[in-house]
């Protein structure tokens, strides 16, 4: 899969794939990310990226000509109807659908070449929107001051779902979310520490008893964390 993000603030990404899964996946080539500055698209004398909105109001919008742009020159078009299959061009934006886990497995399984643009939270020139954006995507509801820190969220929930980038093919269907319900409660060595044990069922090595245990808990700690999700509201798209 390739992840081309295009944002204003290009140096925000520093090192934030350069570590455990992302940075296995990247090396493995299962992923390819690039970041792009969105100024080097502007062609003005002042490479503007941002301007003023229409009919007045608070802050900038960003203009549409460089993302425009930018999209011309990853995808060859500007139009979404002839983008390539399996290409598509994500906004991130706090108004949206918002990221859940079936939303992340269908890019992992639907897409090959992602497109993230990352918006303002002053807003985006909306025939960016009209014209390119496939996907509008939230992460939550909540604002961000831009869509940089959604990116990474975005991004690291898809690359762990591609196959190969985890070390075992199983660990990504015992996820929370992916049975669609939270992860039953992990421990490890000592098994005893400060008067606190490990439960028993763990220690005995009878798999069948261990995996029932871990479905009750799991169910247990939806049922308080998460009632919503037993009562099927778990994001399926
Ligand atoms: N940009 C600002 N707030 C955001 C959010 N909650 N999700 C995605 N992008 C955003």
């Amino acid at each position: 899969m390739k992840v081309d993000v295009l944002t204003i603030f290009p140096e925000f990404f520093g090192q934030v794939f350069e570590f455990g899964i992302i940075r296995r996946a990247k090396l493995a080539r299962i992923v390819e990310i690039n970041v792009y500055d969105i100024r080097e698209f502007a062609t003005d004398k002042h490479r503007m990226v941002d301007d003023r909105p229409f009919g007045g109001g608070d802050g900038m919008v960003l203009k549409p000509e460089p993302i425009f742009a930018a999209i011309e020159s990853l995808l060859g078009t500007s139009d979404k109807a002839d983008y390539p299959s399996g290409t598509r061009v994500v906004l991130l934006t706090p108004q949206r659908l918002q990221l859940k886990q079936p939303v992340a497995k269908s890019f992992a399984n639907e897409t090959d070449h992602v497109v993230i643009i990352c918006g303002r939270y002053e807003g985006v020139d909306e025939r960016v929107n009209e014209v390119l954006v496939t996907d509008e995507i939230s992460i939550g509801d909540y604002v961000l001051s831009g869509g940089e820190s959604a990116a990474i969220v975005m991004i690291d929930s898809i690359v762990r779902l591609l196959p190969g980038a985890l070390g075992s093919e199983t660990s990504a269907e015992n996820d929370s979310f992916s049975r669609g319900i939270l992860d039953y409660p992990h421990y490890t060595r000592p098994a005893e520490f400060r008067g606190m044990s490990v439960p028993d069922v763990l220690l005995n090595g009878n798999h069948a008893e261990i995996e029932k245990w871990r479905r009750e808990m799991a169910l247990n700690k939806t049922r308080t964390n998460r009632r919503d999700l037993l009562e099927g509201d778990n994001g399926d798209m």
